[in-house]
């Protein structure tokens, strides 16, 4: 049998991220240096106390302390024998001065000048960061020390989505593993340490990976307010047993099932439309305000379904080189397996594409094509079929999800393509099934 050298990891930084993660490596096995700049903490947790609350951890600790898990005096002795550096220092937010990323950079500084190129160690980065810091910061400072990324040192993204009070089964047990990577080499390396977490470990590019980690929380924090703002109309309303209501709310099957039906709902498109979506909105924004209530989420909903419609017709102008160009409009139904046309996001985007003074506007519909045509009277012509209106179009806009859409992935005959239900993207080996009811 052959001995494959386990990884030695080194966490900087020990707040309720890092200390989770220094004592789950160590609960898998690993070697794990650990060092945070506060004496105080760093005291408290030789003494086998954690400074925060955190069920499970303290237990964790008093296992592994000075056995496998080590909490160093200094930075240098803590990433000294590491191949792997996982950085979890805070990064707070002020109103004021906006993100603070100084505690970050200044360990990138320290380690950057303690790095001895003969000995490649990877820089993985915890703490939550904007889109495109990793690219266009982190790694010019590697650079401006003169370290070649993927030669001297490794850098890759691995956001942290463990809630605080379940810090500890979180970290064990994460619902998938979420490498951003710089370089492959240290890619590879942070897949090899989380393969006993037996959770699935995706390889996307930074950026990714950074935006997966707010807009995971931004989706959090709406449904919150989502269900605050509903019950503030509710409570002007009265007689209305809210906690009734919401557990009634919970009974959807669509919260259930794997993926949840509910995913098809947090899925980007171009927009609701349909007879229930558009219609109640609006009419709960206008009771909430007859009972004394502004309605501020749906009203920005509302506002958002027109916005998405202005920027995919942007998108397809964008591509113009004429205005007389054919766009083939594929898709005239709200949803993919129903003929409903009324407030369907293609008549939106056809108006918006007349307004602009297009010219050449063709559609085509599996089922629709007749509804569209008695419901709305634009100057557009109907095509017979799917391969009939992509040969003649410049551009061919997917509209609704119908799964015929899907064959575009594979068609090299239409020029441009712009995908607003993003159906096509065969390369994404996740890529799920059930996209024909997407936004429906
Ligand atoms: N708390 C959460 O639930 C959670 C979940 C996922 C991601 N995150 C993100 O992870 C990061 C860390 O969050 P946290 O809650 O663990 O923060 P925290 O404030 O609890 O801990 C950060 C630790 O870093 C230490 N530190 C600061 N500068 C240092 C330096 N130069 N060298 C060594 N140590 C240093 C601090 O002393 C502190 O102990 C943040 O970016 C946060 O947004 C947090």
């Amino acid at each position: 049998m052959t001995d494959i050298k386990q990884p030695v990891i080194a966490v900087i930084g020990l707040g309720f991220v890092g200390l989770a993660a220094a004592l789950g490596f160590t609960e898998k096995g690993y070697k794990v240096y650990a060092f945070d700049i506060d004496e105080r903490k760093r005291t408290s947790l030789q003494q086998g106390k954690i400074p925060f609350y955190e069920p499970d951890m303290e237990e964790a600790l008093s296992t592994h302390l000075n056995l496998d898990f080590d909490i160093c005096e200094s930075m240098e002795e803590a990433i000294f024998e590491a191949d792997l550096i996982f950085i979890c220092v805070g990064t707070p937010y002020e109103e004021e001065k906006g993100l603070d990323m100084s505690s970050l950079i200044s360990v990138i500084h320290d380690i950057s000048r303690l790095m001895n190129c003969n000995d490649f160690k990877g820089i993985v980065v915890k703490s939550t960061i904007p889109p495109g810091t990793m690219r266009s910061t982190l790694k010019p400072l590697l650079e401006s020390h003169g370290l070649e990324v993927g030669r001297d040192v490794g850098l890759a993204y691995n956001p942290e989505f463990l809630r605080e009070g379940s810090a500890w089964e979180d970290f064990l047990k994460p619902d998938r593993i979420i490498i951003g990577e710089v370089d492959s080499r240290t890619a590879r390396l942070i897949e090899q340490v989380y393969s006993p977490f037996e959770s699935p470990c995706v390889r996307v590019s930074p950026e990714t990976a950074e935006y997966l980690k707010y807009a995971s929380n931004a989706l959090l924090a709406t449904l919150i307010s989502f269900a605050n703002e509903q019950a503030m109309i509710a409570e002007s309303i009265g007689d209305i047993d809210i906690p009734q209501m919401f557990n009634l709310l919970h009974m959807d099957k669509r919260w259930s099932g794997s993926p949840a039906g509910m995913s098809n709902y947090v899925y980007p498109g171009c927009g609701f439309g349909g007879y229930c979506l558009p219609k109640d909105t609006l009419a709960l924004t206008h009771t909430a305000i007859q009972y004394g209530h502004k309605a501020k989420l749906l009203e920005a909903v509302m506002e958002l379904n027109q916005d998405i419609a202005d920027f995919t017709a942007e998108q397809i102008i964008g591509l113009l080189k004429h205005r007389d160009e054919q766009i083939g409009i594929l898709g005239l139904s709200f949803k993919p397996g129903s003929d409903d046309v009324r407030n369907s996001p293609a008549a939106r985007i056809i108006q918006l594409l007349l307004d602009e003074g297009c010219t050449n506007l063709t559609a085509y519909d599996p089922i629709a094509m007749s509804t569209f045509r008695n419901h709305y009277d634009f100057p557009i012509r109907m095509m017979n079929s799917l391969n009939e209106i992509t040969v003649g179009s410049d551009i061919c806009v997917i509209v609704t999800a119908w799964p015929e859409f899907q064959s575009l992935a594979y068609n090299t005959s239409v020029i441009q393509i712009v995908d607003a239900r993003y159906m096509l993207d065969i390369n994404k080996t996740y890529f799920k099934e059930n996209y024909t009811r997407k936004n429906g």
